[in-house]
C-alpha cells in the first residue's frame, strides 16, 4: 500500500471518530479496518452509562467487518484515529480482537488530528499471542 491509499483510510478514521459517542470519557476513537477482499469498514466507540457495557472503536469495526463479510474475513491493516499525542494504540482487549482475524503483516497505523502518524505491525504489538492455532482450529477462509 503506498502513502496515498494510507491517507484516504486516515482520513476516514478521522472522520469516524467524530461520530463516537463518548460522553463519560470524552475520549473520542474512531478506526478503518482494511480487508485482504480490497474492502474496508470504518467504526468507532460507543460507551454506556454502565461502563462495562461500552466498546471500543476496533472491536466495534470488526463485528461490522465479519456482520457484513462473514467469518473469514483477513485483516490486512487497522488504521486508528485518537486525540493522543503520540496517537494511542489500540488495547489489550482489541490487539486480541485483532489477533483472531489478522493476515500476515497486519498494520497497525495510529493517527490524530493534528496529522501525527505512527506505525506498527500487530505482531509487534501482540507478540506471543494467543490464537485459534492456540486451540488446534483452523479458521475458515472464505
Ligand atoms: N477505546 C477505544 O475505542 N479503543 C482502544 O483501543 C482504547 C480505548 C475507547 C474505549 C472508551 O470508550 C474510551 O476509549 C476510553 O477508554
Amino acid at each position: 500500500m503506498n502513502a496515498s491509499p494510507d491517507k484516504t483510510l486516515m482520513a476516514q478514521a478521522l472522520e469516524v471518530q467524530k461520530k463516537a459517542y463518548a460522553p463519560y470519557s470524552k475520549f473520542k476513537v474512531g478506526s478503518v479496518v482494511t480487508l485482504a477482499n480490497g474492502k474496508s469498514y470504518a467504526g468507532c466507540n460507543v460507551e454506556n452509562a454502565c461502563y462495562s457495557v461500552g466498546i471500543c472503536a476496533e472491536r466495534t469495526t470488526i463485528t461490522k467487518a465479519v456482520s457484513e463479510e462473514g467469518p473469514g474475513i483477513k485483516i490486512t491493516s487497522v488504521v486508528i484515529a485518537t486525540t493522543s499525542s503520540p496517537p494511542s494504540a489500540p488495547c489489550g482487549l482489541c490487539r486480541q480482537m485483532i489477533n483472531e482475524f489478522a493476515a500476515p503483516n497486519c498494520r497497525i497505523i495510529l493517527v490524530n488530528p493534528t496529522g501525527e502518524v505512527a506505525e506498527f505491525s500487530h505482531q509487534e504489538l501482540l507478540p506471543h499471542s494467543f490464537g485459534p492455532a492456540s486451540m488446534g482450529v483452523k479458521t475458515s477462509t472464505p
